[in-house]
């Protein structure tokens, strides 16, 4: 008897079908996108789809893919393949995770995304990263994920003991990493967002963790409920802080937790972070959300990686399906992130339909390992990977 193999997805599907039954979610990205599109409210697609400038360097993050192609190995022996990763003391049962999306929340038809995306995160083994900007504070979203790991996105705000209350309750709460995003201390220029004014937090959405925070509430007149406004504009003031490498130490002094640095792309960034001991570097550029111009995130993955040596590199931006999943840890991602795609799942159907996409994409990288002749990571991250032309 083999033990269950995520491949195993494709005949669960392809029995149905004798029964006339087809699944209920897309299993590919481009379907699930126009699904989303048809049920997001206006402004939450506008924000998710949307990119800086001309949004060139988020359409280069997806078609980077399509320029690196894996060469098969054969009588490998990888009828059985085996994808569980060790991640920061956390034993991960596959090399993918949930990247913070800010208006996840707003991506479910309840808006309370962050709780579906966090039970989906329980059913499927694969762990979320919360972002600060939720719709429901961390401490509620956290039990929802069950047994699986979680791990804390914070954008440092410039109040320093406001970042410590989060870093604080995210420990509470059982988060088991903190996720430092550098690249987000102000919003990239994004004209999809700018000619329709929309900038769903001033309207107080995804705010709940600074509504729910004693250090924040402290810093008000009147409650968030009482003057929303003047809320969202002490939001607005504070959120952001543009830190420096001066300030990690301060940051460490917060938390006995790994540390992770995202929006790495450049060697000499992660030997500095190395440097200042950090515990783990992500590789990213926010799906091209932020600066526009910049090259593809996948392009910047292996002198990252090179440069991170026995550090772990989780990366993200642009990954559409198993095989770019396949790809990016074959160009030595630790795990991978994805982005858009479990965003417009969950607006398809929920945790329900986020289940089924994490199935997709986790038997579509299985099935490739297993063709390709790769049984395990380590044999995947050691495989020859051309770049194309
Ligand atoms: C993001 N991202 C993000 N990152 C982060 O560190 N904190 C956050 O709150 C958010 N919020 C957010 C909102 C939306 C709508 C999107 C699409 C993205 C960036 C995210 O973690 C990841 O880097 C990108 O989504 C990767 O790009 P793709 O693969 O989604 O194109």
């Amino acid at each position: 008897m083999t033990k269950p193999q995520y491949g195993d997805y494709q005949f669960d599907i392809y029995f149905d079908g004798l029964d006339g039954v087809v699944p209920r979610w897309p299993v590919d990205f481009a379907t699930l996108e126009q699904k989303a599109a048809s049920v997001l409210p206006w402004w939450v697609h506008s924000y998710v789809a949307g990119g800086c400038g001309d949004e060139g360097t988020q359409r280069a993050n997806v078609s980077a893919f399509a320029r690196y192609g894996i060469t098969p190995r054969m009588l490998n022996g990888a009828y059985e393949r085996d994808l569980s990763v060790d991640l920061f003391g956390m034993r991960l049962a596959g090399p993918v995770f949930l990247a913070p999306i800010g208006v996840i929340g707003l991506c479910s038809q309840d808006f309370h995304g962050d709780i579906e995306a966090a039970k989906a995160s329980a059913r499927s083994g694969v762990p979320m990263v919360a972002s600060t900007l939720t719709q429901d504070p961390m401490e509620t979203v956290a039990p929802h994920a069950g047994d699986t790991p979680g791990m804390f996105q914070l954008y440092t705000p410039t109040d320093r003991d406001l970042a410590a209350s989060f870093v604080e309750r995210a420990e509470r709460a059982g988060y088991r990493a903190i996720v430092v995003t550098l690249d987000t201390w102000t919003t990239g220029w994004r004209p999809r967002d700018l000619n329709t004014g929309n900038f769903p937090q001033l309207r107080g959405h995804v705010l709940a963790n600074y509504f729910s925070d004693p250090v924040f509430l402290k810093r008000l007149a009147k409650p968030p409920h009482e003057d929303l406004r003047a809320a969202t504009r002490e939001w607005i003031k504070i959120w952001g802080n543009s830190l420096q490498w001066a300030d990690l130490a301060w940051l460490r002094s917060l938390t006995s937790l790994p540390l992770v640095l995202k929006g790495i792309c450049h060697p000499e960034d992660v030997r500095r972070a190395k440097d200042h001991g950090i515990d783990g570097i992500y590789c990213s550029n926010h799906g091209g959300r932020q600066a526009n111009g910049g090259l593809p995130a996948l392009d910047a993955l292996p002198s990252v990686v090179e440069a991170a040596g026995d550090l772990p590199v989780l990366f993200d931006s642009g990954v559409r399906s198993g095989s770019d999943v396949a790809k990016a840890l074959a160009l030595g991602a630790t795990a991978v992130g994805i982005g858009r795609p479990y965003a417009y799942a969950l607006a398809a159907g929920g945790a329900d339909a986020l289940v089924s996409q994490l199935r997709s994409i986790l038997a579509e990288l299985d099935l490739l390992m297993a063709i390709d002749g790769f049984p395990t990571l380590p044999a995947l991250r050691a495989a020859d990977v051309h770049r194309v032309g």
